[in-house]
């Protein structure tokens, strides 16, 4: 063996010296320099960031390791022969956010509008196959034209094969998908496909058919802001979970997501240290049961007093305001937060509130994550739009997500919780592990006043007057809140385990997430697909 590195092979032609590495350096230059520097100062013209840049700042320094940089794409058709497509318009590769893994794949609109060819595809679905084989969350930075039109059919099979791969991942890894520029058409479908999206203020679009098409469709004048803008997709829509105002601020967003999550449905999500004392007293709770049970207030500031460091981090903070989601930790273990907001239809279930508590429940489900839920429901949204719309398809989805779920479930009663939706919010029978309530909780079939319309419709029908009528509805009302609005029935039966002390409602729940933290039920380790709802 000749271990002189620096002499030729007997007969063998002799190279330059460094040519080949010359060469693997031109070639990575050339690969590197996106779609070239007009296009890349339209892209930091219109505000945003180079698909390089954006790896850059979503990635722990210097841990992205780049694969596919010299594929090129096969098609030849329409002048793409001659036409120079770096990377194919996408960077793929895997690196690390908080120094744990992730792979993550950014398309490139500087490269003909980031567009979708075969290559550009096959390139993303080789680091989604490595992110499910690996057990780490996979990352998509989107800014694409779409499928790419010179490519025909290659390019809608291209989208196929990642629709294919986002199902097969669904509930085994995480999956984030961030926008960052246009998504349109069918390829809208992948982040939907994913557990959580992101945009960015005035930069990112989503829609099927844009302004265009609608206008010629429907007549309707629409701008592409108005269309299928963050304002659209996170208030409206329910498409995004998460609005950032910048990109730093998203991929700020996107590290803190990730830092709630397991890598994968095969271990529990990461423990931190928890400074804050378990025994912590909450005095806001004691005037919660002081309120009067008509006025509203805004969930966030129980759920800020008993979180660990007061910290909570919402998810589809602008839909559906009704119901809150969103994780925190208690004891230095993560939690999924599941809570009627009574600043919003009362904290009332509708349509959208069941889709939006449902899917997130599934979610926690699939990521061993412990489900808390904090009730305060006066019901489920009644009227002709709610019925027609849906909501007994739509809120039967809470059920089947609390019941099939067996990650760690604890429910704690605040204030009101009435008729199906006392039974909907993870009451005791849907199979809840530990359900606590104040002792201001009213716990009913419905409410006083429409409880005596309904018993005494003859008495109060009987009364002569206005003022008798309102006089007796007073007095039933207040005979039948003695009795049924209050704990304390539901205690006496056992579907409450406890009627807790307020100041001490931290403790309780931590210490009963402790208990539960090896929970083992029936189908613990089944596959969870997160089907969008
Ligand atoms: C090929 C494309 C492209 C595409 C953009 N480009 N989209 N090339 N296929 N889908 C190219 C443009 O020709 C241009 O090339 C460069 O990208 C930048 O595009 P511009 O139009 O100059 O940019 P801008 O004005 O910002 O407009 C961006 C845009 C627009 C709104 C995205 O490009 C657009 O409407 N594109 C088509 C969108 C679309 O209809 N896509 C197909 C959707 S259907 P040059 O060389 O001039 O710089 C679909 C089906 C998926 O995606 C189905 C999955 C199941």
């Amino acid at each position: 063996m000749n271990d002189d590195l620096t002499k030729t092979v007997k007969g063998a032609p002799a190279r330059p010296a460094a040519e080949s590495l010359r060469r693997l350096r031109a070639a990575t230059a050339k690969a590197s320099a996106g779609g070239g520097a007009a296009r890349v100062e339209a892209q930091k013209a219109r505000g945003k960031f180079s698909a390089r840049e954006r790896i850059h700042y979503l990635l722990d320094e210097g841990s992205f390791q780049e694969l596919d940089l010299l594929v090129s794409t096969r098609a030849v058709e329409f002048g793409l022969k001659d036409k120079d497509i770096p990377g194919d318009g996408v960077i793929t590769g895997f690196g690390q956010i908080n120094g744990r893994e992730v792979c993550v794949y950014a398309q490139d609109f500087t490269v003909i509008g980031g567009s979708l060819g075969r290559a550009h595809a096959d390139k993303i679905c080789k680091v989604m196959d490595l992110a499910l084989q690996n057990r780490v969350p996979v990352i998509g930075l989107l800014d694409s034209g779409g499928a790419r039109i010179q490519e025909g059919v290659d390019s809608l099979d291209g989208y196929a094969e990642i629709f294919a791969r986002n199902v097969q991942a669904s509930g085994v890894i995480p999956q984030i998908s961030v926008i960052l520029g246009p998504c349109a058409g069918g390829a809208v479908y992948s982040p939907a496909l994913t557990d959580y999206v992101f945009m960015v203020e005035g930069i990112s679009n989503m829609f099927v058919t844009g302004p265009d098409v609608v206008k010629a469709a429907t007549g309707e004048e629409v701008s592409a802001e108005q269309l299928g803008g963050c304002d659209a997709h996170a208030s409206k829509s329910g498409v995004c979970h998460f609005v950032a105002k910048s990109e730093p601020d998203c991929f700020r967003q996107v590290r803190e997501l990730l830092g709630y999550l397991p890598q994968s449905r095969f271990e529990k999500p990461p423990r931190v240290a928890n400074p804050d004392p378990l025994r912590r007293q909450v005095p806001l709770l004691e005037k919660m049961c002081e309120l009067d049970p008509r006025r509203p207030y805004r969930i966030h500031h129980i759920i800020w007093q008993i979180a660990d460091e007061h910290k909570f981090f919402e998810v589809q903070s602008a839909y559906a305001k009704n119901i809150v989601t969103g994780f925190c930790r208690m004891g230095g273990e993560v939690v999924g937060v599941v809570a009627n907001n009574p600043a919003h239809l009362a904290g009332a279930l509708d349509i959208n509130a069941s889709d939006k508590a449902a899917r997130f429940i599934r979610f926690l489900n699939a990521f061993n994550i412990p489900v808390l839920t904090l009730v305060d429901v006066p019901g489920y949204w009644p009227g002709v739009q709610q019925e027609h719309g849906g909501i007994i398809r739509h809120g039967a989805k809470i059920l089947h997500a609390y019941a099939e779920a067996t990650v760690p479930k604890i429910t704690v009663i605040l204030r009101k919780a009435y008729g199906g939706a006392y039974i909907a919010m993870s009451s005791k029978h849907m199979r809840a592990d530990f359900n606590f309530a104040l002792p201001c909780a009213e716990i009913a079939v419905m409410g006083p006043a429409g409880a005596v319309e309904i018993l005494y419709a003859r008495e109060i029908a009987a009364c002569k007057t206005d003022e008798e009528k309102l006089a007796l509805k007073a007095k039933l009302s207040a005979e039948y809140a003695a009795k049924f609005a209050s704990p304390y029935q539901t205690a006496s039966t056992g579907s409450l385990d406890e009627v807790v002390e307020p100041s001490q409602l931290r403790y309780k729940i931590a210490r009963a997430l402790r208990f539960l933290k090896d929970k083992r039920a029936p189908g613990t380790h089944e596959n969870r697909g997160n089907i969008p709802l």
